[in-house]
C-alpha cells in the first residue's frame, strides 16, 4: 500500500493529525501498538485521571461539604472497584469514539508496532500476528511518551509504581509517598486523599507546580493541605525500596540529613520521557537528542523533510492540546498550506480543586526577561457566585504591560479555571488590553466575574468588590 501519509502513533497528536489530513483529501494510515486507539491521553492520561478526579470529588463533597448544604448522608462509603470500572468504561466508549472516528473518514488502521525499514517505508508487526509493509510519501512520527523514572527508585508496578498503575488501584492506599509534586503528583495524590488516604509530596523544588506561576503553587498547596497532605520541599529521594507490603523511601532534607518516610505505596511522577524505542529512527536517517526528543525545525519537519514528528516526542509541553495543534499544523503544511501555533497562548491546567489554570507569561518570566508590567488580583472569596457554591479557595491574576496594558499573562485557581482560561485565551489571542476585557460584560453571577475584576484591578486598580 502507497499512502500520502502514515502516521506512526494514534494519541491526540496522532489521530488529530489523521483526521485533518483524510478532511483535506490525503490518503491516510494510522498505526497503533496497543489494541485501543487514543494514546496515553484517552487510555491512562487525561480521561482516566479525570473521570477518577471527579469520583473522588463527590466523595470528598458527599463526606465534607454535603451537610452544610442541608443534604444528610448515612453510611457514606467508597467503592474504589466501581470508581476504577466506570473510569474503563468512559475509556472504552472514548477509545472506541475515536476508532469510529477512523473509519467515517476513511483512514486506514494498523494495530502492531510501526518501526522504519527506510525513510519511506514503514514495517508494521501486527498484533494478530504477521507483518505487513507500507510505503508513505509523508511519515509523521507521534510515537507519544513514558514515564520517567531513575535507577535509584525502580518502579515494579506493585508498590512502587507510575500514573498507569495509579489509575487502576484496588485499595485506597493508607500512605502514598509521591515523589514530584507536579501535575501528575498534584492530580493523583488529590484523588486518593479525598477518598481518605494519607499523601506525602517529596519534590525537589521549594513549591508544588514550580514551573508554573508562584502564587499558583502557593495556593494550590493552601487547598491540599487541607485535604491532610504532608510536603517535603527542597528535598531530594536517595533511594526507593519494595519491602514487601510496605515503601521506603529514604530522602536528603535541605539541612544535609537523611530520613526515611514509608507509606504502602510510592507513585513515582517525575516527568515523562520522549517514546521511541523500537521505531528503528537510524533506518530513516534519523536520530534522537541526548533527551531522547526526535529533533524538529519549526515547521515540525526532522532532517528528513518528507518525516514530521509531533507531541510529546518533540521539544515542547507534554499535553494532549499541543499535540492536536501540531497534527493539525502538520496536515496543513503536507496539503500545501502555511498554518501557524502561538506556542506561548497555549494553555496550562492542573485538575485539582480548585482547578490551576494559566495562559502566558508568568511573573517571574516577565520580571527575568525586563518587561515592564503590572499586576491585578481578585480572590474568588469576594465573589457570589463563589460563596454560593461554597468554592471561594483561590484567586484569578492578571499580568498586563505596564505602558501598552497588553495582558500578558492570566493565572486562576479557582473553581471551573480549566474553563475559565478559554476567555483569556481568546483575549491574548486577539491581544486585547487588561481594560478591554473590564469593559466587556460578564453574566452574574459566575466566576468569570472574577476574571473581569481582576483585569479592572490591573487596569487602574479599579476592582468594583473589592
Ligand atoms: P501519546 O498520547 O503518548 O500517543 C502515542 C501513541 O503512539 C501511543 O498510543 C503509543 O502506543 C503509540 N506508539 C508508540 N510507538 C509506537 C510504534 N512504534 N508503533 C505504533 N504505535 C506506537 N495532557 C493534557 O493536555 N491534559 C490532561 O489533563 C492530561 N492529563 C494527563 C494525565 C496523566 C496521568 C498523564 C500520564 C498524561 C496526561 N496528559 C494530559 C498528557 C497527555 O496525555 C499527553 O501530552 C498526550 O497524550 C501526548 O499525545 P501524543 O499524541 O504526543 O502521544
Ligand atoms: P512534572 O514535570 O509536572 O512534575 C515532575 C515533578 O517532579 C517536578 O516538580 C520536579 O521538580 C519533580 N522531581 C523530578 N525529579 C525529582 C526527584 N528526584 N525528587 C523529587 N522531585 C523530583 O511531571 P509529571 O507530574 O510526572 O507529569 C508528566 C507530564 O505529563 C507533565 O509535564 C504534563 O505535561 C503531563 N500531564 C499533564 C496534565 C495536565 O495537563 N493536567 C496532567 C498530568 C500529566
Amino acid at each position: 500500500m502507497e499512502y500520502d501519509v502514515i502516521i506512526i502513533g494514534s494519541g491526540p497528536g496522532g489521530y488529530t493529525g489523521a483526521i485533518r489530513c483524510a478532511q483535506l483529501g490525503l490518503k491516510t494510515a494510522i498505526i497503533e501498538k496497543y489494541p485501543a486507539l487514543g494514546g496515553t491521553c484517552l487510555n491512562v492520561g487525561c480521561i482516566p485521571s479525570k473521570a477518577l478526579l471527579d469520583s473522588s470529588e463527590h466523595y470528598y463533597n458527599a463526606a465534607h461539604t454535603f451537610t452544610q448544604h442541608g443534604i444528610k448522608l448515612d453510611n457514606l462509603q467508597v467503592d474504589l472497584a466501581q470508581m476504577i470500572s466506570r473510569k474503563q468504561d468512559v475509556v472504552d466508549q472514548t477509545t472506541k469514539g475515536i476508532a469510529f472516528l477512523m473509519k467515517k473518514n476513511k483512514i486506514d488502521t494498523y494495530y502492531g508496532l510501526g518501526s522504519f525499514v527506510d525513510a519511506h517505508t514503514v514495517k508494521i508487526a501486527k498484533t494478530d500476528g504477521g507483518e505487513e509493509t507500507i510505503k508513505g510519501k509523508n511519515i509523521v512520527i507521534a510515537t507519544g511518551s513514558k514515564p520517567l523514572s531513575f535507577p535509584s527508585m525502580p518502579v515494579d508496578k506493585k508498590r512502587i509504581i507510575t500514573s498507569t498503575e495509579a489509575l487502576k488501584l484496588e485499595q485506597v492506599p493508607k500512605h502514598m509517598i509521591i515523589i514530584g509534586a507536579g501535575v501528575i503528583g498534584a492530580e493523583l495524590g488529590s484523588v486518593y486523599a479525598r477518598l481518605g488516604g494519607k499523601v506525602s509530596f517529596v519534590e525537589f523544588f521549594d513549591s508544588m507546580i514550580p514551573t508554573m506561576d508562584k502564587t499558583m503553587g502557593k495556593e494550590l498547596q493552601k487547598a491540599i493541605k487541607k485535604l491532610g497532605a504532608d510536603f517535603y520541599f527542597n528535598h531530594k529521594v536517595t533511594q526507593v525500596e519494595n519491602k514487601g507490603d510496605e515503601v521506603v523511601v529514604s530522602v536528603d532534607t535541605p539541612d544535609g540529613k537523611q530520613i526515611t518516610l514509608t507509606g504502602d505505596y510510592c507513585l513515582v511522577s517525575v516527568g515523562r520521557r520522549p517514546y521511541t524505542d523500537g521505531l528503528n529512527l537510524e533506518a530513516a536517517g534519523l536520530k534522537t537528542d541526548a533527551k531522547g526528543k526526535v529533533e524538529v525545525d519549526n515547521n515540525l519537519r526532522t532532517s528528513v523533510p518528507h518525516i514530521y514528528a509531533l507531541g510529546d516526542v518533540i521539544r515542547g509541553a507534554m499535553l494532549a492540546h499541543k499535540a492536536e495543534e501540531e497534527g493539525t499544523f502538520i496536515a496543513e503544511t503536507i496539503a500545501g498550506q502555511k498554518p501557524h501555533i502561538h506556542y506561548r497562548l497555549i494553555p496550562n491546567v492542573v485538575y485539582t480543586w480548585p482547578e490551576v489554570a494559566a495562559v502566558g507569561y508568568t511573573e517571574e518570566e516577565v520580571k527575568q526577561q525586563g518587561i515592564p508590567y503590572k499586576t491585578g488580583s481578585f480572590p474568588f472569596k469576594a465573589l457570589g457566585r463563589a460563596r454560593a457554591s461554597m468554592d471561594i479557595d483561590g484567586l484569578v491574576k492578571v499580568l498586563a504591560h505596564k505602558e501598552t496594558d497588553e495582558i500578558l499573562g492570566v493565572h486562576i485557581i479557582g473553581p471551573r479555571a480549566a474553563d475559565m482560561i478559554a476567555e483569556a485565551v481568546v483575549a491574548m489571542e486577539f491581544r486585547a488590553s487588561a481594560e478591554d476585557v473590564s469593559r466587556m460584560s460578564h453574566a452574574h453571577p459566575t466566576y468569570t466575574e472574577a476574571f473581569k475584576e481582576a483585569c479592572l484591578a490591573a487596569t487602574d486598580n479599579r476592582a468594583i468588590n473589592m
